[in-house]
């Protein structure tokens, strides 16, 4: 038997802040597997052979991150279904015979929603903001989990209704009736749970939306995290949520999805959320 550890990475561009190493090496101590958990940067026209290369020196598995989800979807021979109806896929597993495909994104959402912030995502009213690859590969979980309502709103309002109507085309009719699209101007009313998924942080910005939103909603979560509160945290906060939480429950819970899926064991992922967070704050 090949004793040495199964080989698994993280691949991206950029890839050096990724805190995936960490958390495998947590995930993995606390198993007792044997893994050897990397980072593999790939040039950004050359993700195909990074992985042809990492997969024939033996790699069983790979995290895919930015910008490489739609690349890794193509890559893959079969998918999960909720990697079909993300159409991105951040794990591949490699298997004797095929490339297998998953997003554990939505799931990393969902479980962080649920088990560590204990919200009720049954007929919950859900907005969520944007209609990227981050909005996209969270809909059908969330909708799978039971939200009663799910808004998305976008600056580009034609953006959500296409994703609306890819993502309507692959999940159940009942499933479809419970999403919609609508301009960020057009949220209104009160939802349970508001989520940021766009990229508005990234220029230290929140999305343009009418705050008393954040006031009515139990729960404002922004799918990035920092040390430090982003905009939309911040905009939350000064609107009076009561709940504000950033995406590394998220982070980590997307990683233990895809342990799992590769080591057939499940993760507690209560000690390294708190471990990141306390190396978060030590910064
Ligand atoms: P990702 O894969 O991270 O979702 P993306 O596919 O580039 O990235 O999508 C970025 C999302 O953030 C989009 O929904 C974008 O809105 P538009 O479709 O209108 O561009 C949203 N976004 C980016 N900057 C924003 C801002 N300042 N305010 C509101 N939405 C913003």
């Amino acid at each position: 038997m090949d004793s040495r550890p199964a080989r698994y990475a993280v691949i991206g561009n950029p890839v050096a802040h990724s805190r995936s190493p960490a958390i495998h090496a947590m995930f993995a101590q606390q198993t007792g597997q044997q893994i050897d958990y990397g980072r593999l940067l790939a040039p950004l026209d050359g993700f195909l052979a990074a992985v042809q290369t990492f997969r024939a020196e033996g790699g069983h598995g790979l995290n895919v991150t930015v910008p490489f989800k739609a690349q890794a979807f193509d890559y893959a021979q079969r998918h999960t279904p909720r990697a079909a109806v993300a159409g991105a896929v951040n794990t591949l597993v490699f298997q004797a015979d095929e490339v297998l495909g998953d997003n554990t994104d939505g799931a990393g959402l969902v479980s962080d929603l649920q088990s560590r912030l204990g919200v009720s995502l049954h007929g919950a009213r859900v907005l969520m903001l944007g209609a990227g690859g981050a909005a996209r590969g969270v809909v059908q979980p969330l909708l799978e989990a039971g939200v009663g309502q799910l808004s998305i709103a976008n600056r580009t309002p034609a953006r959500a209704e296409v994703l609306c109507a890819e993502v309507s085309a692959r999940i159940a009719p009942e499933q479809a009736r419970r999403i919609a699209a609508i301009s960020l101007a057009q949220a209104h009313g009160r939802f349970d749970l508001i989520i940021n998924a766009t990229a508005a942080g990234l220029s230290d910005a929140a999305p343009d939306i009418r705050p008393e939103l954040l006031s009515h909603a139990a729960v404002a979560l922004d799918m990035v995290y920092a040390a430090q509160p982003t905009a939309f945290m911040r905009l939350a906060h000064s609107a009076g949520c009561p709940r504000i939480e950033d995406g590394l429950g998220m982070l980590v819970g997307q990683a233990a999805e895809s342990f799992a899926l590769w080591r057939g064991v499940r993760p507690d992922v209560a000690p390294v959320y708190a471990a990141l967070r306390d190396a978060l704050a030590a910064h």
